[in-house]
């Protein structure tokens, strides 16, 4: 076993916090929602029950209408905000009130086929499986009641990419709170240049009031939330979660599941096609209050791949997009276009690049017939990792690691390349 991989290994072992895995400790010293599937994944290469358990623990969050939240707060700790008092969520364990990008069930099936102790594993996923069912019949119940084949968005912190370029427009339309005294903890931890900025973080706060004054009910959330987007990174996950679910049905459903994840999966599958930008070369996200594209070039826009929506030629122009993006920076896959006037090479989601990314990408890019693309993402991320450490995220320019240091996810990717 080389070195890295030991080091991997005792990232995550030092970030357990018994079942569940914080994002690194001080930062986000919480269970993450979509950080939990990757850190899951990264889990069972060495130590399959353990992947299943951070599952579990996960699911311990889960609301009575199938919502798996972005955050369980499983311990109180005072290195973040906001906390629970913040969001005036009425659940034990206390959570966060929106969810994230939902890899779960992707996780779920990814350490299933790949179990050596396969009965071990079947009797976990049997339990886990109906969770991951309400969890997917949450998302257009909640976010999609009019069955566009889309998912909302109604948080920038739910799309994972927190301060996204392509979310610069619509969180413009949303004011700074006037009720909550943000104390913001992050930028004690990190250099506040890679982080958000602070007006951002007063908009990111007005929402948390806004929706914990309708009690979190979805309808009512959707009514009032001047931020509302049709991420195609979230959308494509979920697609791809839904392919994963209906594997995992036909073992473990009810008769009827398969049907209806598959007309769902058909749903979407048509709905993101229409996102395709030619302009841009990749896939956009919609503003849903605008009623108009948004024509940001980010990574998320590469997410298609990894849902499988993008045909032959499609997939072809992004993998020539990506090299020229390779002529810019020395490190794919920079979160924002690098030739983007908003592109920032050290700024979050404005410019560094991310480990679970590229692995999505890498994975999407193998299957729609680039498997060039997907060894060049998959060793130039080994490489960043090996020269960089495991860090939050990566400069492109040089690949130095940023953010925060020991990251469980990081790790957790390391261990996925092998
Ligand atoms: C930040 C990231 C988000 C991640 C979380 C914990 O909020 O933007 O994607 O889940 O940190 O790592």
């Amino acid at each position: 076993m080389t070195d890295l991989i030991e080091q991997a290994r005792a990232i995550l072992r030092g970030n357990d916090r018994g079942g569940y895995t914080v994002p690194t400790h001080r930062l986000y010293p919480f269970q993450w929602n979509w950080d939990s599937a990757f850190v899951a994944m990264g889990w069972a290469t060495f130590d399959e029950a353990r992947g299943f358990t951070e599952v579990e623990r996960l699911l311990e969050g889960q609301w009575d209408d199938g919502l798996v939240p972005q955050i369980v707060f499983h311990a109180p700790s005072d290195d973040y905000f906001p906390g629970p008092a913040v969001w005036g969520v009425d659940h034990t364990p206390p959570t966060s009130g929106i969810t994230q990008p939902p890899v779960l069930a992707s996780a779920v099936r990814h350490m299933l086929e790949r179990s050596q102790d396969r009965a071990a594993a079947e009797a976990r996923v049997a339990a886990i499986y109906p969770r991951l069912v309400a969890y997917h019949r949450w998302w257009p119940r909640a976010r999609d009641p009019n069955g566009s084949g889309l998912v909302s968005t109604m948080h920038p912190w739910e799309t994972g990419m927190d301060n996204s370029p392509a979310w610069d427009a619509a969180l413009a339309r949303v004011p700074a709170t006037t009720i909550t005294a943000v104390q913001r903890r992050d930028t004690t931890h990190v250099d506040a240049t890679m982080r958000p900025r602070a007006e951002e973080y007063q908009r990111f706060i007005h929402l948390v009031d806004l929706f914990r004054d309708v009690h979190w009910q979805p309808e009512k959330m959707l009514a009032a939330s001047p931020f509302r987007v049709a991420d195609i990174g979230t959308n494509s996950i979920l697609l791809r979660a839904e392919r994963d679910l209906s594997v995992l049905a036909q073992r473990f459903g009810q008769m009827g599941d398969g049907g209806e994840i598959a007309a769902r999966s058909e749903r979407m599958q048509s709905a993101i096609e229409k996102l395709w930008d030619t302009q841009l070369g990749l896939f956009h996200s919609l503003d849903l209050i605008a009623d108009s594209p948004i024509g940001v070039a980010t990574s998320g826009g590469l997410l298609p791949l990894y849902a499988d929506v993008a045909n032959a030629s499609r997939a072809a122009a992004m993998t020539a997009m990506l090299r020229r993006w390779a002529g810019q920076v020395r490190y794919l896959v920079p979160s924002t276009a690098p030739n983007d006037p908003r592109f920032d090479a050290l700024r979050y989601w404005r410019g560094p690049v991310w480990a679970v990314v590229n692995w999505m990408i890498a994975e999407g890019a193998a299957r729609a017939g680039q498997p060039g693309l997907a060894a060049d993402l998959r060793s130039g991320t080994r490489d960043m990792i090996a020269n960089g450490g495991f860090s939050e995220y990566f400069d492109p320019r040089d690949g130095g690691g940023i953010g925060g240091e020991d990251f469980s996810w990081t790790a957790a990717i390391y261990l996925l390349l092998g």
